[in-house]
């Protein structure tokens, strides 16, 4: 059986360094040596997805650099299909992370190509985000792509899961294509434009409520919110050694559309896909610390 995944989303080479603390404004410091890492929501979502086992393609748009030849030799050794992939004029999607001893990292990011994945260019990748069992999509690319993209895979069946990081506010039409919207706690609440007091099933419920036809909010060490017309329920997270967190999300996102590619119920998809960040965030990095359905699976047992 293939289970076909779709992403379009984004690309970005994550540059890190190390930092003793931030600098103020006119000041020069002295970091680490320079880390590059493989990132961006929608790449990670791609190799999540692969490891987990789905036949996956990666659609985004990149430029024609260095950064570049970087992001798609990663997603091709997770064993995601990049021939769908653009090339553009701007540079590859870039995130400048400032590691601080406090925990509190500082970011920059600069979309660069990915804010070229404009309508026409969606338009032009159809035939292939229309083969998809399912097609996840985020938010680090135009919004009004992914509200053309997301309206238009639905109306012509196929089974969109949209996570809505960075958080922005949703049309209710945007939110009835969501089979399951995924989002963490403060996305959620962006989403509904609400700031009630409310706990994570009502939040929950209100997002059902508001149009998705199944919703996903992720809880990091509390494990995630399951809702959807048989009810709201939580899967807790499993208990582990935390290491490094980024890209617990994505590969939460990225396997959940792996086990709904394979026909899993959500609640089951969402229970694999909390066994795979559980070990992602054991180890450093995003991309690098995504487990194989093999590692999931005995991890499970
Ligand atoms: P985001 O980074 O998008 O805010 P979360 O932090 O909610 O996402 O993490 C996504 C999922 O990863 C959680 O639902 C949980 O299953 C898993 N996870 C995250 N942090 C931990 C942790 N500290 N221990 C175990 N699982 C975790
Ligand atoms: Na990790």
């Amino acid at each position: 059986m293939v289970s076909n995944v779709m992403v379009l989303g984004s690309a970005n080479a994550d540059l890190v360094v190390e930092v003793p603390r931030r600098p103020s404004g006119g000041e020069t410091l002295l970091g680490s040596d320079l880390h590059l890492f493989p990132g961006g929501k929608g790449a990670n979502q791609a190799a999540a997805a692969a490891r987990a086992g789905a036949a996956t393609r990666f659609l985004g748009c990149v430029g024609r650099d260095a950064h570049a030849d970087f992001l798609l030799q990663n997603l091709a050794d997770a064993g995601v299909e990049v021939d769908g992939v653009r090339r553009g004029e701007r540079p590859t999607g870039t995130a400048m992370i400032l590691l601080t001893p406090d925990g509190e990292n500082s970011i920059v990011v600069s979309p660069g190509a990915n804010y070229s994945i404009d309508v026409a260019m969606a338009e032009e990748l159809a035939p292939a985000w229309l083969a998809a069992d399912v097609l996840v999509l985020n938010l680090e690319v135009p919004l009004e792509t992914v509200v053309h993209v997301v309206g238009r895979a639905a109306a012509e069946g196929v089974r969109v899961l949209l996570n809505a990081a960075p958080a922005a506010h949703l049309d209710p039409v945007v939110l009835q294509a969501c089979d399951p919207l995924v989002v963490n706690e403060y996305e959620a609440r962006i989403v509904l434009g609400s700031d009630r007091e409310a706990t994570f099933e009502e939040l929950a419920a209100d997002l059902l409520a508001a149009g998705a036809r199944s919703v996903v909010i992720t809880l990091g060490a509390a494990g995630a919110v399951v809702g959807d017309a048989d009810g709201v329920e939580v899967v807790p997270a499993h208990r582990v050694e935390v290491v490094d967190t980024t890209g617990a999300g994505d590969a939460f996102v990225g396997a959940t559309a792996c086990e709904l590619a394979r026909g899993a119920n959500l609640r089951d998809a969402v229970r694999f896909a909390t066994a795979m960040s559980a070990i992602a965030v054991t180890s450093k990095g995003a991309q690098s610390s995504y487990p194989d359905r093999d590692a999931v699976e005995a991890f499970i047992r």
